[in-house]
């Protein structure tokens, strides 16, 4: 058997004496079995997928893990000592009477014991609270050596700033090289008791997420300094630590996605990433099973559209599925999330060409699986009751080479259609034609598909908003909701079944691509042609939010909203 792959971001859970702590541990472990064929120990012989392994010689490093723990305090402020102490404050909490003292209690007290730096530095340095903006100062002789005012924007309990603010802290945690700091919000007293737990977790992961960085692929980084975070004021006790173990899980998936999606293509090939399925597998295995089939099997289960695309690359194809059954097994729904698994799109013959077109990109591809997998990875740690949960991806490769499907070629799905390959480049349906059906075939009664899947649902919502395309209102409604939990932006589409049209063969079933117009609608509506009647089905399309552009980094969208998701169909 193959030897053991441990994966990448670890997390840990290690609650201390009181007040409760949580440890976030990010261990990264670098693969046991790198470089060597899959499944195999390699025994010093050179097969086709060691070699492809091996190129570039590049092996992720294994990083020191990193622990940052949570507490959740109501401690008195001014008796607060650490390296920086974050002060969350909205527009309306910075409004000063007519002597310009701050009206709000907190920061009047603070500024007060600060003998008024903290207003005169809010307005000279034009802070308006602002998301994203912040001011921080360093003090001489009291119990915190910085005090910052971070922006939350108009209201103290969008998700969205509070995740961001989070993220802030940890960064100028970073740059100060504080090892720990205090998050408080000016206003936290408006909060409901709900809000603030929600608070809470996306301050605990916005400060992981923000703190992590992907250094496995540079030959020196520096360690980071984070050691503790305390978040005060928004109570204590076991809701809040509930909601932190929560923050825990969900950002160790999320940053498992994200090292999945920064992988290269040479590293991550379709054998690893079914490899880092299955450990995931291994790791809840109490929950979670794994099934990876081969080209082989694919093939007698009729995947010719999926087939197709792979059969271009030296580095064969992995058709990943994980199935989470809940402890105890008693599931009254069963739900599928599946994923485009391109670990590169070349395009192709038709090959991407040409400026913008991101060929450079394209290891991002499978940005949908990761986004799958990563959720496999937290609803394995979280162990929802009353609901099964199929994780899909048909990963491969889309290269170019004389094995390779060309274009006016005519493929056959597993469902007996058949589909004239116009474009070889509009190769993520042709895989997902072949794993929704598979879907369907598990007994499923709801499938959420993700894929970086068309350029044109870029231009329609630029780089952050996802497009969503589902005939079911009432399956929009759950995403959606989930997707306001979790802060990712999401905009419905339509399913204009008039474009049907333009996706007309002469010779086959369909045509995969059909012409530059509404572009990501015709996609969603090749990809509903293999979706059994009777079940519910979302598309969505993240080819813009997969990657942060400013930061060259993946941002494990998709994470997030799939686990709210299936815990809004659970029975917990
Ligand atoms: N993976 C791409 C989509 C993509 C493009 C994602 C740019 C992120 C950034 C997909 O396989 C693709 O190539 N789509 C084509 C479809 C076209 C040939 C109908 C596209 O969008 O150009
Ligand atoms: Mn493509
Ligand atoms: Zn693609």
């Amino acid at each position: 058997m193959s030897s053991v792959v441990a994966c990448r971001a670890f997390y840990s859970h290690f609650p201390s004496a009181a007040p409760p702590t949580y440890t976030f541990l990010l261990a990264r472990v670098l693969p046991a079995s790198f470089g060597r064929p899959f499944g195999r120990r390699s025994g010093g012989r050179r097969s086709l997928v060691m070699a492809a392994h091996n190129l570039g010689l590049t092996t992720p490093v294994n990083l020191d893990p990193l622990k940052i723990s949570f507490a959740a305090k109501d401690a008195d402020l001014a008796e607060w000592k650490g390296d920086v102490l974050a002060v969350g404050v909205t527009e309306q909490d910075l409004t000063k009477d007519e002597n310009s003292k701050f009206q709000n209690p907190i920061l009047q007290k603070l500024d007060a014991q600060l003998s008024g730096l903290l207003s005169e530095a809010s307005s000279e340095e034009d802070f308006m609270g602002k998301a994203g903006q912040s001011v921080v100062l360093r003090l001489p002789g009291i119990g915190s050596k910085r005090v910052g005012l971070f922006g939350l924007g108009q209201s103290p309990s969008n998700i969205i700033s509070v995740r961001s603010l989070g993220e802030t802290v940890a960064a100028v945690a970073k740059t100060a090289q504080a090892s720990n700091v205090a998050i408080v919000l000016a206003s936290s007293d408006s909060l409901s008791a709900e809000s603030k737990l929600t608070t809470a977790s996306a301050l605990a992961s916005g400060a992981v997420l923000g703190v992590h960085d992907d250094n496995r692929y540079k030959s020196e980084s520096k360690k980071p300094s984070l050691k503790s975070v305390d978040i005060i004021g928004l109570g204590n006790g076991p809701e809040i630590e509930k909601k932190l173990k929560y923050a825990e899980n969900l950002s160790s998936g999320i940053i498992f996605g994200r090292e999945l999606v920064n992988s290269p293509a040479n590293v991550l090939t379709p054998a690893m990433l079914a490899q880092e399925a299955s450990n995931i597998a291994s790791l809840y295995k109490d929950v979670l099973s794994a099934t990876i089939l081969d080209a082989e099997q694919c093939k007698e289960l009729k995947m010719g559209s999926y087939l197709g695309v792979a059969a271009a690359s030296a580095n064969p194809p992995h058709f990943i599925h994980l199935c989470y059954k809940p402890p105890g097994g008693t599931a009254n729904l069963k739900l599928a999330l599946v994923g485009k698994g391109l670990t590169f799109d070349s395009g192709g013959y038709n090959i991407k060409t040409g400026p913008g077109c991101s060929i450079e990109l394209m290891k991002f591809d499978m940005g949908g699986s990761a986004a799958v997998l990563g959720a496999a990875k937290a609803i394995g740690q979280i162990k929802p009751p009353g609901v099964e949960v199929h994780f899909i991806v048909a990963a491969c490769e889309n290269m170019i080479s004389g094995t390779g499907m060309r274009p006016g070629d005519i493929v056959t799905a597993s469902n007996g259609k058949t589909i004239e390959v116009n474009n070889t480049d509009a190769e993520g349906r042709l895989t997902l034609a072949d794993a929704l059906v598979y879907a369907c075939n598990q007994g499923v009664e709801k499938i959420v598909d993700l894929a970086t899947l068309t350029g044109a649902c870029i231009v329609a919502l630029g780089p952050s908003i996802a497009g969503v395309f589902t005939p079911s209102d009432d399956l929009f409604k759950e995403v959606f909701s989930a997707s306001e939990s979790s802060g990712e932006k999401l905009w419905r589409m339509p399913l204009e079944e008039s474009y049907w049209e333009s996706m007309k063969s002469g010779v086959a079933d369909m045509v995969n691509t059909g012409g530059r117009p509404g572009g990501a609608i015709t996609a969603a509506l090749f990809l509903k042609q293999f979706v059994k009647e009777g079940v519910q089905w979302m598309h969505i399309d993240m080819a813009g939010p997969v990657w942060n552009d400013k930061k060259k980094a993946a941002t494990g969208f998709g994470v997030s909203t799939l686990v709210e998701w299936v815990l809004k169909n659970s029975s917990s």
